[in-house]
């Protein structure tokens, strides 16, 4: 039987029957301010928690101390698995930067990735976000081999993991490709609407391998608990 990684999200737990399936990667594709980040952290944060899993978030889009700043606010959060490297928050463009890697190559990128996850032992890995590495391969087919030799890389590690998909508000796209979708085991999509004159935020689970899962829209709501779920038809 499939072992499921619980996000700590009780909603997206129930929709996945447990969680996660163990060794998978999932594309969590979403406009910006939609709760993408928040989703994450709970994750690596119950991995930790609850599991004594070790996890990595790897950011490129927002500053590790920007980060722990706002993740202060939240219930999950707690900073002795942030100071004992429980949880590591890595700035990898930072570090590059410090030792003098830039400009940053595939390859360079790949390295750096799978070295902080082997000396880390990690078993839950973020990625925020893949569409900041694809953006500087250029063309669809670099794209497509990066993601794969990535996706191969966590498996290899023995690694569950989210890799975050920047995509402009109002659209139906999973990412900026067209091909991040197919790589990952998973797609999940977190968008807004506007219902009269509010913005609302949404969820769903658009594939999940080896799960049978449901494809409706859930509302999103967040609060210090973190991201929730509920069913489209409280509101
Ligand atoms: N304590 C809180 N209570 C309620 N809402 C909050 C709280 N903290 C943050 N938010 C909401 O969560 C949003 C940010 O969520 P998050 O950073 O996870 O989004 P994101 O999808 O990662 O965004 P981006 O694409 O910019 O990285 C904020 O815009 C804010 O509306
Ligand atoms: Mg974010």
């Amino acid at each position: 039987m499939t072992e499921h990684m619980k996000t700590g999200i009780e909603g997206l737990d129930n929709i996945l029957g447990g969680g996660i399936p163990k060794g998978q990667t999932v594309l969590l594709a979403g406009s910006c301010g939609t709760g993408k980040t928040i989703l994450c952290q709970q994750f690596l944060f119950t991995g930790a928690k609850e599991f004594n899993e070790m996890g990595v978030y790897i950011t490129l889009s927002e500053s590790r101390d920007r980060m722990l700043k706002n993740l202060e606010s939240f219930e999950f959060y707690d900073k002795e698995l942030i100071e004992s490297d429980k949880i590591k928050i890595v700035d990898i463009t930072q570090d590059a930067r410090l030792m003098n890697l830039e400009p940053l190559t595939v390859k360079g990128i790949m390295n750096m990735v799978t070295s902080i996850i082997r000396d880390s032992d990690a078993k839950r890995v973020v990625i925020d976000s893949v569409t900041a590495i694809c953006n500087s391969l250029g063309n669809e087919r670099n794209v497509r081999d990066f993601l794969f030799e990535l996706g191969l890389q966590m498996q290899y590690l023995d690694c569950t993991s989210i890799f975050i998909s920047e995509i402009a508000p109002m659209k139906f796209q999973y990412s900026v490709f067209g091909v991040e979708e197919f790589i990952a085991d998973g797609v999940i999509l977190m968008r807004e609407h506007e219902e009269k004159g509010d913005l609302i935020r949404t969820l769903q689970v658009v594939k999940m391998r080896g799960v049978s899962h449901s494809r409706n829209r859930h509302i999103v709501e967040i609060s210090t608990k973190g991201v929730e779920l509920k069913p489209m038809f409280e509101i």
